[in-house]
């Protein structure tokens, strides 16, 4: 058995939380392997809507098992609360959910580091979700990180004290002031909490279930264009959200990688700063952001929106081997009289359908028009009842990507999902 992969495309917020939540019925395992609370997974089922941090999407299926992987980072003041909120749901979730010993915690330091470096940069921020993502990745490979399994040694609160004592000297670089002490005290109560829960060897649990021939889905966060390696870097966040990183984050091999389902918007959305070629700065960039809803469910900021651009879908298919297509929030597109894809980029002189080094250079799409279809898809359940010009949207989408859309979906509830196998 091998493990099956769950990705964005783009720049996140493709709507992976539906997809893992949907296909959890298939995969008795879902595994989290990379980012952490920057990540805002929706799901809408039966009235309720939840957006998940850091528990896999798997959480709300009977029976399944829900793994955070070793590669993803914790902040267990919000991983209690989220949790809690599962629970006041009826929910049972300290059963079904296990986290590795080799996570990474975030500490309250490393937040008040991402909001400082964030301040010095000023114009130049990354437009970081300031959960303090990307210093703690930092301290990972700088090797001074606290990972999950230390919580159960005796040494931990002095491992603590060292790595915040890092962090102030750090932190005197910037005319920033903070209090070192804030939040504390409800991050211990909150480590002693995370002690409640099944801290495994997760690389070996998920050897095991691949022996028994259990299904195993990894769930991705963010997407290929925020990748720390291939996305508009430094406008990126600081893990790897290509599929290689499912291998890392959760300690199975290349070899065991089985489908890698690409999920995409059937137009583009990006929050935080950086370069986005298609981006809409008119009325028709308003729509699609009423339309689709598109403010952060981590952040609540207003989405930057615009028409897909098939340069950056394609690098993103080739970097991740995608073997299936899906393709998100279709019905936004409804009643737009024209809709356009990008199908290269002109700089200079030069046309290239290459997504470059540098995509801030003054880089213009060139767009493809497609006719637009009057009808509300999200209330079409069948493939045969998807109208002739959305069709014709997709079927030029697979051409050019080379790869099949198997998953269309038409709205955020379970139902309006249409699978064409
Ligand atoms: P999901 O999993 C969209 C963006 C931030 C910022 C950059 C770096 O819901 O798709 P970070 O906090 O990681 O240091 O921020 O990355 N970003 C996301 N954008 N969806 C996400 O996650 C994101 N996680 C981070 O806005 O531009
Ligand atoms: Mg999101």
């Amino acid at each position: 058995m091998n493990v099956d992969v769950v990705l964005g495309l783009q720049w996140g917020d493709e709507g992976k939380g539906k997809i893992v939540d949907y296909l959890a019925q298939r995969y008795p395992v879902i595994a989290r392997f990379q980012g952490g609370p920057n990540a805002g997974h929706s799901l809408h089922f039966e009235n309720t809507s939840f957006v998940l941090h850091s528990v896999p999407s798997g959480i709300f299926r009977k029976g399944t098992v829900n793994i955070i992987g070793n590669g993803v980072v914790i902040d267990p003041v919000i991983f209690r609360e989220e949790c809690q909120s599962i629970e006041s749901l009826g929910i049972p979730v300290k059963e079904g959910l296990m986290i590795s010993k080799r996570a990474h915690l975030i500490l309250p330091t490393h937040r008040i580091i991402d909001a400082a470096s964030e301040h010095a940069k000023g114009s130049l921020k990354i437009g970081s979700t300031l959960k303090g993502i990307g210093p703690t990745y930092m301290d990972k490979t700088g090797r001074n990180g606290i990972r999950v399994g230390d919580i159960l040694a005796p040494g931990f609160p002095e491992r603590f004290n060292a790595l915040k004592s890092k962090h102030i000297s750090f932190l005197q670089q910037f005319d920033y002031t903070y209090d070192p002490e804030e939040g504390e005290a409800r991050w211990m109560e909150a480590i002693d909490y995370i002690r409640q829960y099944r801290l495994i060897d997760a690389e070996y649990y998920i050897h095991q279930c691949l022996k028994e021939n259990k299904r195993i889905l990894a769930e991705g966060a963010q997407g290929a264009l925020l990748d720390i390696d291939f996305g508009s870097y430094p406008y990126v966040t600081s893990s790897s959200t290509t599929c290689a990183g499912a291998c890392t984050g959760l300690g199975f091999p290349p070899s065991k990688v089985g489908k890698v389902y690409g999920i995409f918007k059937a137009y583009c959305t990006r929050v935080g700063s950086g370069p986005f070629p298609t981006e809409l700065f008119d009325s028709e960039g308003e729509l699609l952001r009423e339309k689709g809803k598109e403010f952060g469910a981590t952040t609540g900021r207003p989405r930057r929106t615009g028409w897909l651009d098939l340069v950056a879908l394609k690098y993103a298919v080739i970097l991740n081997g995608v073997t299936d297509l899906i393709m998100m929030k279709a019905d936004v597109l409804d009643g737009f009289e024209t809709v356009k894809v990008a199908t290269s980029y002109v700089s200079g002189n030069l046309e290239s359908d290459r997504f470059p080094f540098d995509t801030d250079a003054g880089i213009h799409p060139v767009y493809k028009d497609f006719r637009g279809w009057n009808k509300n898809l999200s209330l079409i359940r069948r493939e045969e009842e998807l109208p002739y010009e959305f069709m014709t949207y997709v079927r030029y989408i697979e051409d050019a990507v080379g790869v099949p859309v198997s998953i269309i979906s038409l709205g955020p509830d379970r139902d309006q999902t249409i699978i064409r196998d």
